[in-house]
């Protein structure tokens, strides 16, 4: 049974469409069926956005990679004076339930992308998710999501959680369009 993305009318069978040219129902279906939906047709470059996912993978987070992540952290806002990155980095990867994915920017030296991601034992949770502000909307964001998703999903886990603070419509948009909804809890902590 073939469950692989539906192709717009009239175009030629076999070419795989920019995120910017496919619906998000269309990218949902091919991410489920496991396809690659980040790379140009060469008949439609003209008319595409340059493509931002084609060469570059995601990876690990290595010990040189440290300044560029806080430059893009501080680039995209996420820097909160109560977090020390340092801190979060180094906690994150003394635990073998969690790490932190990136993406080399393609066009100068640093990061383009980020997420920190973990399993609490029983969900995995995402952090930390960056996209260098020069690179937004190229896709980017998504290949990183669904790159922390496999991660979680080798580890046996099974749902993914995240939060957000509620005036964020931007980015609940971007996590709408990946499939993610909102859950009616109450979200409750306390400092130690
Ligand atoms: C949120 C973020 C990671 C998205 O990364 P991105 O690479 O721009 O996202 P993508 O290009 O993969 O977007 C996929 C889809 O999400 C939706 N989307 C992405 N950004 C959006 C925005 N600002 N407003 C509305 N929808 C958006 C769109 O449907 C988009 O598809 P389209 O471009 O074909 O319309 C990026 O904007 C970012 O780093 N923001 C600053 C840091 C931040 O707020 N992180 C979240 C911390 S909780």
């Amino acid at each position: 049974m073939s469950t692989g993305a539906r192709l717009p009318r009239g175009e030629p069978r076999g070419v795989v469409y920019h995120p910017s040219l496919i619906s998000n129902r269309e990218r949902i279906y091919a991410a489920r069926a496991g396809k690659k939906t980040q790379w140009l047709s060469r008949q439609d470059r003209c008319r595409c956005l340059p493509d931002m996912t084609e060469d570059l993978s995601v990876r690990e987070y290595g010990a040189n990679d440290f300044a560029a992540l806080a430059t893009l952290w501080s680039d995209c806002d996420l820097l909160r004076p109560w977090n020390d990155p340092q801190k979060d980095i180094d906690r994150c990867l003394e635990n073998p339930s969690s790490t932190i994915l990136v993406r080399e920017h393609p066009e100068r030296k640093g990061l383009g992308a980020s997420v920190m991601l973990g399993s609490d034992g029983h969900r995995g949770w995402l952090y930390y998710l960056a996209v260098a502000p020069d690179l937004q909307r190229h896709g980017v964001g998504q290949q990183v999501v669904r790159a922390a998703e496999n991660w979680l999903a080798e580890r046996g886990v099974g749902k993914v959680m995240l939060m957000l603070r509620p005036d964020n419509h931007a980015v609940v948009d971007f996590y709408r369009s990946l499939d993610y909804e909102i859950e009616d809890r109450v979200l409750m902590a306390h400092w130690l």
